[in-house]
């Protein structure tokens, strides 16, 4: 089993001296003014609870956009932080965007194009020719990080995600030598629904500067390939190879995951049970059941949907009134944008509607915790859940998921999870929930309810093993192995 000690070790062997540089757009550690006192916080973030854990393990720099406004002030001469700031063990890079740069690349391009372009969740994408200008010159300045970085050392640069499509080419210009990874943390579309793209080849190409290019399955590496196969390049379908303009790029699945040891542990630690104290005083919890859902507030996590199940699941089941209530936490994201706002007022209605409808006197069905929590009280909440809902209508993986069961030494807890998500087929012991079939999504909450401790056990048994087998340490010793085998670092 891949462990934190047996990635280190797979790093020293096949990187040896090469240095080891993340790029990605979020940074892992985000510094805010309160006051006159400035905090660091995690952002919520697939990709950075992801990818800390293995910095932490190997070393290393990472580059990415200094978000925070006090981001600056934390930095040295030359713009690095060493980061976990309780326990140094890596060097955070940040690169700078005016708020120009910020709005045409990440809320714009990013977010308004690719994003909904690559997720099923019918939200049209907005391509605006000024959004792909700052895009590219935005990919740019990474670009130019990332060589100011590397200078003439050897090194294997690991790209992530939709914000940096043309970085991998741009690199490439600069160092030919440098070794390339990108890994795409959401789902690539068909080409049929990535053809409306009016840069669509601009976006290959530039992926096709990596030597390898991964995703979570093996579906979105076909979709790729089909992708890439209405452009001129040879596509070879049994090695999932492709070669364009004499380059040869490798596609393959990486299923990611996360740190299970590290929250195994943590779930376990005093300070956790007392912050569930804590909650339930708070919150003011008796003995009702707790169903919980946590997210990133984005209209691809079918979070009205399953507020309207849930609501469902009341109406139908008058006797639940009163001993269940759903704990809906998470923190507004991309308000930016338009539909992220919509999005927003959308939830808070229905949390009204439902508290409304089905409260009676102390008693509320939704306690809604719209803001940012730490790792402890985000940890106790999923302790305190009989059953998660992660419903996304479109979702690569989504490490919620895997995070909650991670958490669930007990062996307690039922996970109700959508079969859009990549997480879905590592995660066979989940209750499947379709978040377009209310109906449906409501008689599972029953299900999850009523299932009985034997039969929890026995699944949440199960689906740990698979976490535990599969962790953040494996996908990480996986890319590195693959790729020492496929460009031997001379
Ligand atoms: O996992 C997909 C992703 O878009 C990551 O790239 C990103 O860090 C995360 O979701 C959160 O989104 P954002 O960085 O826009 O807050």
């Amino acid at each position: 089993m891949a462990t934190k000690e047996t990635l280190q070790q797979t790093v020293r062997e096949l990187l040896g001296d090469r240095l080891l540089v993340v790029v990605s757009n979020r940074e892992p550690y985000i510094h805010t003014f309160s006051g006159d006192t400035i905090e660091c916080q995690v952002p919520p973030s697939g990709l950075t609870t992801a990818l800390d854990p293995v910095l932490r393990a190997c070393g290393g720099t990472w580059i990415a956009h200094g978000s925070g406004d006090a981001d600056r002030q934390t930095v040295d001469g030359q713009d690095r932080v060493a980061v976990p700031p309780d326990q140094p063990r890596y060097s955070l890079r940040r690169v700078w965007l005016s708020k120009e740069q910020e709005e045409g690349y990440y809320y714009g391009f990013a977010n308004q194009a690719l994003w909904p372009l690559c997720h099923i969740s019918y939200v049209r994408p907005v391509f605006e020719e000024r959004h792909w200008e700052t895009y590219r010159a935005v990919n740019e300045i990474f670009a130019d990080a990332l060589a100011a970085e590397i200078g003439d050392q050897k090194a294997f640069a690991f790209i992530q995600d939709y914000h940096l499509a043309l970085l991998p080419q741009l690199v490439k210009q600069r160092l030919p030598n440098v070794v390339t990874a990108q890994f795409w943390h959401i789902p690539w579309p068909n080409p049929e629904v990535f053809r409306i793209c009016p840069w669509k080849e601009d976006i290959l190409d530039g992926l096709l500067g990596n030597d390898l290019l991964g995703f979570h399955v093996r579906y979105h590496c076909n979709n790729f390939l089909e992708t890439v196969n209405t452009i001129e390049a040879k596509v070879d379908y049994d090695r999932y190879e492709v070669t364009r303009r004499g380059r040869k790029s490798a596609v393959r699945p990486f299923p990611i995951s996360v740190d299970y040891d590290e929250i195994d542990a943590t779930a376990r630690s005093q300070d956790v049970k007392t912050e569930m104290e804590r909650l339930r005083h708070e919150l003011g919890l008796d003995d009702e059941i707790v169903g919980l859902g946590l997210d990133r507030l984005d209209y691809t996590k079918g979070i009205p949907e399953r507020l309207l199940a849930f609501g469902r699941f009341l109406n139908q089941n008058p006797k639940y009134r009163g001993k269940v209530v759903f704990i809906q936490a998470g923190v507004p994201s991309r308000t930016h944008i338009g539909e992220y706002k919509r999005l927003n007022d959308q939830i808070d209605d229905l949390v009204e509607e439902l508290n409304w409808r089905y409260g009676s006197g102390r008693w509320k069905p939704v306690i809604y915790l719209r803001q940012h929590l730490s790792p402890t009280t985000l940890m106790a909440l999923r302790r305190l859940a009989r059953f998660a809902a992660v419903s996304s209508l479109h979702d690569g993986m989504n490490l919620v998921a895997k995070e909650f069961v991670a958490s669930r030494f007990d062996e307690d807890g039922v996970l109700l999870l959508s079969p859009f998500t990549g997480a879905a087929r590592e995660l066979t012991d989940a209750l499947l929930v379709n978040p377009y079939a209310t109906d449906h999504f409501a008689q599972a909450i029953r299900f999850a309810i009523e299932m009985p401790r034997a039969e929890r056990r026995r699944r949440m048994g199960r689906m740990r093993r698979v976490v535990q087998e599969n962790s953040i340490y494996k996908w990480a010793a996986d890319i590195i192995t693959f790729l020492a085998r496929l460009s031997p670092w001379e």
